[in-house]
């Protein structure tokens, strides 16, 4: 469904990825871990075609992302939604109009289906007594809601959540994770989920890899963060807890 191959970024001179290779099987939720400017939203970045691989290959749905040309990407696009680290909702637009956005923008349905998917969409993430608020008088989890909304609209096979409970109280990032396996359940979508939160990552996650140095580093079922693997711990901040120090 999704395989980076050897995948290497640099921006300028600044490596990034360094050999990065993991795979996502359908209907899988992929959970990736990282310290911060590990290079998480970047690998997503290149699923969708926004960064391309300075070497190595990313295959998503069969199609060489690297190499693809801007058809084959657009179209491919259109077959994956993603929710983006800090919401990036339209502030002029209300929840609805914010929501209708990828359909409008793409494709040609009728408006009765458009209304039809968007009702549904926003109803899924409890919003709809709110859709006629911009987003300037939503609380975070709200805006983060109308995100993955918009992300489902298209009815996409892959989703891609970019940090989707950060900011969070638990109760509403509890709730999130329970969209995220409902999408995966109900709609057998695969899911890539970038996040620091560990509950989350235990729910939400079928496997789970940590990058460190631009590549996967370790990878596993949720039991691996409970592990006494070096990776994991250095990755929890284990290894720098002062009486560690020697
Ligand atoms: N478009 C860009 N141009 C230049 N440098 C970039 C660009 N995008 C990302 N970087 C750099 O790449 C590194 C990885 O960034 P990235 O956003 O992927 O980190 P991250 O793991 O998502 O971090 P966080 O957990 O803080 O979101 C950072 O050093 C960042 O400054
Ligand atoms: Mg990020």
């Amino acid at each position: 469904m999704i395989e980076f191959r050897d995948v290497h970024k640099s921006f300028g001179d600044r490596p990034v990825l360094q050999g990065l290779s993991f795979h996502v099987r359908k209907g899988e939720s992929y959970v990736i871990m990282g310290p911060s400017g590990s290079g998480k939203s970047t690998t997503l970045l290149h699923m969708v075609g926004v960064h391309r691989a300075d070497r190595g290959r990313v295959l998503v749905q069969g199609i060489d992302v690297a190499d693809a040309g801007i058809e084959e990407l657009t179209a491919l696009r259109q077959r994956i939604g993603m929710v983006f680290q800090g919401g990036a909702l339209l502030n002029w637009l209300n929840v609805y109009d914010n929501v209708a956005l990828p359909l409008r923008e793409t494709r040609s349905l009728p408006e009765a289906e458009v209304k039809e998917r968007v009702e549904e969409a926003i109803k899924l993430v409890w919003l709809w007594s709110d859709r006629e608020k911009l987003p300037s008088e939503l609380s975070g989890g709200m805006r983060k809601r109308v995100g993955l909304a918009r992300a489902i609209v298209t009815r996409p096979e892959i989703i891609l959540y970019d940090e989707p409970t950060a900011g969070l109280d638990p109760a509403m990032s509890l709730q999130i994770d329970h969209l995220i396996l409902d999408m995966k359940r109900r709609l057998g979508v695969t899911s890539v989920v970038v996040t620091h939160d560990i509950p989350c990552a235990t729910r939400v996650g079928d496997r789970i890899g940590i990058i460190s140095g631009g590549r996967i580093d370790v990878e596993g079922d949720p039991g691996i963060l409970d592990s006494r693997d070096p990776c994991v711990l250095r990755f929890l901040g284990h290894g720098s807890i002062p009486g560690d120090v020697r």
